[in-house]
């Protein structure tokens, strides 16, 4: 454990001044919770950032619990464990029996090809309610070659069918780009047959891991239009059976999504080693302070954090969001794509048809969809190194 990792943490949030908390207009619906970077997977989208956070950095397991408690305390009210791969933390169980006990809707976000049967069901047994597994494709040499891990896709159809016996509900994750996106009928097949309550169809988001690969990953605008149709017809038809979310991908949409549900409203994230975010690629942005659950209580970071502040609300827009009137229902979009792209985190996003660099949006993504796909720049491993609940479990 590092010295950091042992300093006492901060009293809860009650060491916040109400005058903050009156300025807090919500609290957090969300928390994910960022377990670990390590994964046994290499996806060239991962939503990591480039600079993985190694194992020797880790929060310890009493420190995790401690932030769920202040979570609760904030008003959070589900728990997203996530990673990289969170069942490589041996605490795992810990984490999720404190989470259950506390009242938190838990929800494990595995690439699962690590998990047992047996582990999973003592993961139920200790209060576990929900298992997002994520998907590469269905076509399984093209899923394990994504993931640049072999067998990848049969362990994770066995997964899926274990956390359907072992009651829980489950949801498929499927991040789509031009290698898989033919193919979605077939997802949502599996996602039928494995008994699965949710798919989400995700179109990769080009930051991190993604934006470096981002010419190997761009679907053309015709395959787009297809899978829309696609997610449309299996919608009406599957009605009462799965639930399909799916929305027009960035470079191709016409108004932006409300990121994360706006700056600083709806998620929280918290980093393997404590750090706090707004966005799980906040960091891309630069400028922006990261306040640690090391030294802050959770909720003071949330109300108080210079990086919460910076993009929260509408006083930070300039224009064309200033005075549109859906800023309060997108937000302005995405910090961190109007960053990658626009060069400054206070623009529209791109993805706006209102912001000047939309069309050069547009059209960099048909440019580099009509190339021939260059070869994947999978996600580094990390090199292995003892990790720090190694000592606590
Ligand atoms: Fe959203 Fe800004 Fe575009 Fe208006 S101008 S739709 S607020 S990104
Ligand atoms: Fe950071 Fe969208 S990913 S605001």
């Amino acid at each position: 454990m590092s010295d950091a990792a042992r300093m006492p943490l901060p009293s809860g949030p009650s060491a916040v001044p109400s005058a903050a908390r009156a300025q807090c207009q919500r609290a957090p619906l969300g928390l994910l919770a960022e377990l670990t970077h390590r994964c046994p997977l290499q996806c060239p989208y991962c939503s990591n950032p480039l600079a993985l956070e190694g194992a020797g950095a880790e929060l310890d397991t009493a420190t995790w619990q401690q932030v769920l408690r202040q979570a609760l305390d904030l008003g959070v009210l589900q728990l997203h464990l996530s990673g990289g791969e969170p069942t490589l933390r041996r605490d795992l169980e810990e984490i999720v029996a404190t989470a259950s006990k506390l009242g938190l809707y838990t929800n494990l976000i595995t690439a699962g090809v690590l998990l047992t049967g047996q582990r999973l069901e003592d993961l139920a047994a200790r209060g576990l309610d929900h298992v997002q597994i994520s998907i590469q494709d269905v076509e399984p040499a093209n899923a394990d070659r994504i993931a640049h891990y072999e067998g990848a896709h049969v362990k994770k159809r066995q997964l899926a069918h274990w956390v359907r016996e072992a009651g829980l509900a489950l949801t498929i994750n499927a991040p789509v780009h031009r290698q898989n996106l033919d193919r979605l009928p077939g997802i949502i097949d599996f996602a039928v047959e494995v008994g699965a309550g949710r798919l989400e169809v995700a179109h990769v988001q080009y930051y991190g891991w993604a934006l470096r690969n981002r010419k190997a990953l761009m679907p053309t605008r015709s395959q787009v239009k297809r899978s829309m149709d696609v997610v449309e017809g299996a919608r009406e038809r599957l009605k009462g059976i799965l639930v399909i979310d799916c929305v027009v991908p960035d470079y191709y949409a016409t108004w932006p999504k409300p990121c994360m549900g706006g700056w600083g409203r709806g998620i929280v994230n918290v980093t393997p080693s404590g750090k706090v975010l707004p966005c799980h690629a906040a960091e891309t942005i630069p400028g922006l302070v990261f306040d640690n659950v090391r030294d802050r209580p959770l909720a003071e970071i949330w109300l108080n954090g210079q990086a919460f502040e910076k993009f929260r609300g509408t006083d930070w827009m300039q224009e064309p969001c200033r005075s549109c009137e859906r800023r309060e229902i997108d937000w302005g979009g995405c910090r961190c794509q109007a960053f990658a792209l626009a060069g400054d985190a206070a623009a529209a996003d791109p993805a706006c048809v209102k912001s000047r660099h939309h069309a050069e949006m547009v059209a960099l993504a048909e440019r580099e969809a009509d190339q021939p796909a260059p070869a994947f720049a999978y996600r580094r491993p990390l090199k292995p190194a003892k990790p720090a609940v190694a000592e606590t479990s």
